[in-house]
């Protein structure tokens, strides 16, 4: 079967794809044909940095979510033909991932699914809208009555948070570095500020921050936040990841609160609600470029220039 593997850093130009053993299912860990997936920021980060740390297997197929059906599976949850998606835990760091025509992947990450959107909408949906839904339900407890602010707002989750936010009936505003990117804010019913600078405290308020810039602007974010808000640091889109010298006493504000969401712990449970609400309110994922698996440097490539919007690759 054809695969991309990855061995150290690699340049997109040098991307192609291999052919590798097909695996086996094996007790615990169902063999998946994949049939699409997302591409994310964090692959990038692996491939032309990350692959070097211990923690990750190597060589490594990556790709940190997909979606699929079973093929062959030795455990009673699951059988041959289940329509399934799968994230994180692990997947294209310590295990194969998704960049490959079958996986093997383990059952703890393994979730049905129920859906009739079309392939490439589906694959967009897993790793961004679990992330979405994660930062704004169980860390900003988000309500109908708040005002978020997403930073880093023209990003695949932050598309996915403002579709979700605004279905639920927040204000919602968004910010862009970029002046020609804030149509795409506004098209979807939120307002967009542009913050080149990473500095709109004492320009812009809301009781809900959703952080996807990171340690680079999250101090200003906190400076955002009224009295008895709640900032989610869930994004490093700034390449700054870490807060060197912080100094929560002064600069967490007085009843602001700081969380982070890590999206390594999926559930069946979130799954489905998740999976609920996009076909109650109808949504459907902004999609920035599709591309079939044949093309896999091209859409590589086309992540590595930026892309608005959510890069999806089907088999
Ligand atoms: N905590 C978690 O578990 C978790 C899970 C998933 C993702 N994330 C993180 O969330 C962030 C978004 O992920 P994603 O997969 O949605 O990313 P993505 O769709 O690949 O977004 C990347 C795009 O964000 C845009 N961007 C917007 N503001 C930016 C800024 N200030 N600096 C640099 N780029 C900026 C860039 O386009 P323009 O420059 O053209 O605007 C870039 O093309 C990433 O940092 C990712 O690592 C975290």
């Amino acid at each position: 079967m054809k695969a991309v593997v990855l061995k150290d850093i690699t340049n997109s130009d040098d991307i192609v794809l291999e052919n590798i053993e097909k695996p086996k299912a094996q007790k615990g860990w169902p063999l998946v044909k994949i049939l699409g997936f997302g591409m994310n920021h964090s692959e990038l980060v692996l491939r032309v940095n990350e692959i070097r740390a211990d923690y990750i297997k190597k060589p490594i197929v990556p790709g940190i979510e997909c979606v699929g059906v079973i093929e062959e599976s030795l455990d009673e949850e699951f059988k041959a033909g289940d329509k399934v998606c799968s994230m994180m835990g692990g997947m294209g760091r310590n295990f194969n991932g998704s960049y490959e025509e079958y996986a093997i992947l383990p059952i703890s990450k393994l979730f049905h699914i129920h859906s009739d959107l079309d392939m490439k909408y589906l694959a967009a949906i897993p790793e961004t809208f679990f992330t979405a839904w994660g930062s704004l339900f169980e860390c900003l407890k988000l309500e109908k009555k708040d005002i978020l602010l997403v930073r880093g707002a023209t990003s695949a989750l932050g598309y996915a948070s403002m579709q979700i936010a605004k279905a639920l009936g927040c204000q919602v505003i968004g910010t862009t570095h970029k002046q020609e990117k804030m149509h795409f804010i506004t098209d979807l019913g939120c307002k967009a500020i542009l913050d080149p600078e990473g500095k709109i405290a004492g320009k812009v308020y809301a009781n809900k921050v959703l952080e996807l810039i990171g340690p680079k602007t999250l101090r200003d974010s906190l400076r955002c936040c009224y009295h008895g808000g709640i900032v989610c640091n869930t994004g490093i889109l700034g390449g700054e990841y870490f807060l060197n010298g912080f100094d929560p006493i002064k600069e967490i504000p007085n009843g602001v609160y700081l969380t982070g969401f890590f999206s390594n712990y999926p559930t069946q449970e979130v799954v489905d609600s998740l999976f609920k609400f996009i076909n109650e309110y109808n949504l459907k994922p902004f999609i920035g470029a599709s591309y079939k698996f044949s093309d896999i440097k091209a859409a590589i490539k086309a992540q590595e220039k930026g892309v608005d919007g959510k890069i999806v690759v089907t088999m």
